[in-house]
């Protein structure tokens, strides 16, 4: 069935080769004046693409490749700003495009990405779960190993400044990061004893779906570890939340010129619990608050680039990251080795259980030095798990252009 572009390609292609005739063919420079000066056509598309022949994408998957989804311009609330847009870790030559992104969705899907055809991305970062795996530690490809970090979630992982990845910070960027799970000898298996990424490659060239999905994204059916990491890199950076119940709220009193831009301002529809929840949140300990969003800065609840590590044991030298806050309500484990299994352990680490080390951050620290105690209440403590569920986004693990396009 022809795709409107296929028709539209269709249509210019013979008429070029017919107007350019007339000046007799190719010139020295290989360029066709003729063409540009009489086509009577919409302007091309940013990079042309010869058309892609769509059998295997439509065979394997839901993708309509007349009709991409939108990931280059997702419609963002307004406090989305440019304060927001100064977290961005997109490098220069990564910049979004529904196609690369679309190819980038196939990929996290793909089972095939594994050595024996049963992990994805998507086995250990589920929608459902705001990308995060509901187990403690994962399973890998062979059913029977297991990872020794929790997964993370990935919403707004886009807004964490550094950019550099994994709990401890070991991947330099997301691009970086995206393909050492296709390697990871326990997560999907192409190590070096199955063959190496070439092998993966391999694979994938044989497939009927992915030479015209990477022409379609690139222009042509070469298929390297470089583009699958721009794939990757971009689909995971179309994970965006901002609709959770505090962001409806927020929306609502968001004002760029307000005190601390309206953070610590009553929230709409917030029940007196959440709000109470809100405002520890949002207030440094030294005000009576709890400190939180020093680190988890809102709106995007993503770590802040200063952060060092949050004590979970005494003389850590490792300084960790945090994914954004964003869904964490959905997760069933936390922290990096999934030590905690509720948020109520979660805020009784921060209020009574912080231990010293070389890495603890000195926002978690008195005055003095020593590890904070907060000293909360029973009602506060309550309050701040109410205020996490708020983060709780529901269009980001509902979105069907973040969902699994495979029929097969
Ligand atoms: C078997 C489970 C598993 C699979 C499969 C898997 N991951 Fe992960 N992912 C993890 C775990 C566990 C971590 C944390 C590891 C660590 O920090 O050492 C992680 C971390 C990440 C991070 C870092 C997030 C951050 O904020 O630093 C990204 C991005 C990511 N994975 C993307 C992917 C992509 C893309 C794929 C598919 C190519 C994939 N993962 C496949 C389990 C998995
Ligand atoms: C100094 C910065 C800092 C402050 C302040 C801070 N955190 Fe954290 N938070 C972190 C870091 C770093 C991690 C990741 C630690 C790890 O896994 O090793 C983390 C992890 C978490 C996690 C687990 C995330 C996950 O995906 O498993 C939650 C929930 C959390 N913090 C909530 C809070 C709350 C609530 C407060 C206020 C009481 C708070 N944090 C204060 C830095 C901070």
């Amino acid at each position: 069935m022809p795709k409107i572009k296929v028709t539209t390609f269709g249509l210019i292609f013979p008429l070029s080769v017919v107007l350019s005739g007339c000046g007799g063919d190719t010139t020295s420079n290989g360029a066709a004046p003729a063409v540009t000066v009489v086509a009577p056509t919409p302007s091309p598309p940013p990079t042309p693409t010869p058309p892609p022949t769509i059998s295997g994408i439509v065979d394997f998957t839901t993708i309509d490749v007349s009709r991409l989804d939108n990931y280059a311009n997702p419609v963002l609330p307004a406090y989305y700003d440019g304060t927001v847009a100064a977290l961005d870790n997109t490098p220069n030559n990564n910049a979004i495009s529904d196609r690369v992104a679309t190819l980038g969705r196939v990929l996290f899907y793909d089972k095939r990405l594994s050595v024996n055809d049963t992990t994805s991305c998507s086995s250990c970062h589920q929608q459902a779960s705001g990308f995060d795996d509901p187990q403690r530690f994962s399973t890998g490809f062979s059913g029977t190993a297991f990872t020794s970090a929790h997964a993370m979630r990935l919403g707004n992982i886009k807004f964490y400044r550094p950019g550099t990845m994994f709990w401890d910070k070991r991947a330099a960027s997301l691009e970086l990061q995206v393909s050492q799970p296709i390697t990871h000898p326990i997560e999907m298996g192409f190590d070096s004893t199955h063959g190496g990424i070439s092998a993966l490659l391999t694979k994938m060239a044989a497939s009927t779906y992915y030479p015209d999905l990477f022409t379609l994204a690139f222009g042509n059916a070469a298929i390297t570890e470089a583009r699958i990491q721009q794939a990757l890199g971009q689909f995971t950076r179309s994970m965006i939340s901002s609709a959770s119940r505090w962001d409806t709220a927020y929306a609502q009193v968001f004002s760029a010129t307000g005190p601390n831009r309206n953070l610590n301002v009553s929230l709409p529809g917030f029940t007196a619990s959440e709000d109470l929840g809100r405002q520890l949140f949002m207030t440094g300990p030294g005000q009576g608050g709890a400190g939180c969003a020093a680190c988890h800065q809102p709106p995007t609840f993503a770590l802040a680039a200063n952060s060092l590590s949050n004590g979970l044991d005494a003389n850590e030298t490792i300084i960790f990251k945090s994914p954004s806050l964003k869904n964490v309500g959905l997760s069933r484990a936390f922290m990096h080795d999934g030590r905690f299994s509720t948020l109520e352990q979660v805020i009784e680490h921060y209020n009574s259980g912080i231990q010293n080390g070389p890495a603890l951050d000195n926002r978690l620290k008195t005055p003095g030095g020593a590890p904070q105690r907060l000293n909360l209440s029973v009602a506060e403590k309550t309050a701040l798990v109410a205020f996490l569920l708020t983060l709780t986004d529901n269009n980001l693990t509902n979105d069907a252009k973040l969902s699994n396009p495979f029929k097969k």
